[in-house]
């Protein structure tokens, strides 16, 4: 194995590859791995329990997927995926990731919109909050210790290409137990943000 001495660091020495993703369709290619979270992973997330129950009876669709080429989770590499947010609701509220700090918190994310529509919502733990459109063409660039959770406002599955360094890890349980401030839910016809 060969390995590259590089600022300092000794790691091994990966050979370039690259990847097909259908931007029309925003689907990637041969993905190395699939994270598929269906509504029953989603038990807390939702106000309206109720509604996320009747949604796992009725056959637990899946929410969303992952699709993901795997690199070393170490400093210096980048982890790419796409994320497919399926369309629907839980009683009034739109369908939306679970959301994460990571847990390198001083790391950031980009995410560009392939297809659909919706909001990325972040927030620091000092308690700001932001609400940034998702739009096909359009990136969305999540700085350092702003968690964020995406959320499909539309009809057709809501699709980003995923950015971000390989070690930065995922912080949930800080979201399980804070939440969102800001929840997005249709009111006559439209998406809203409630707080
Ligand atoms: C990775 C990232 C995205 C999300 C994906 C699913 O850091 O932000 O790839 O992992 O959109 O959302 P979560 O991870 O919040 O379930
Ligand atoms: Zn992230």
């Amino acid at each position: 194995m060969t390995l590259a001495a590089e600022g300092g660091l000794a790691r091994e020495l990966m050979m370039p590859w690259g990847v097909d993703i259908d931007l029309a369709e925003g689907a990637m290619a041969q993905p190395d791995r699939v994270l598929t979270r269906r509504a029953s992973a989603m038990a807390g997330y939702y106000r309206d329990a109720a509604a996320l129950d009747a949604l796992i009876r009725a056959g637990d669709p899946v929410h969303y997927e992952v699709f993901e080429k795997t690199v070393p989770e170490a400093y210096g590499h980048l982890l790419l995926c796409v994320s497919k947010l399926y369309p629907g609701k839980v009683g009034d509220e739109y369908f939306f990731t679970k959301g994460h700090y990571h847990t390198v918190s001083g790391t950031a994310e980009t995410y560009l919109c392939l297809r659909g529509q919706g909001l990325m919502l972040m927030k620091t733990a000092s308690g700001l909050c932001e609400a940034a459109p998702m739009c096909r063409g359009r990136l969305v660039y999540v700085p350092p210790h702003w968690a964020h959770r995406s959320v499909n406002t539309g009809g057709e599955p809501l699709i980003s290409l995923c950015v971000y360094p390989a070690d930065a890890g995922h912080n949930y349980g800080d979201i399980e137990s804070e939440g969102f401030p800001q929840r997005i839910v249709e009111s006559q016809g439209k998406a809203v943000i409630c707080t």
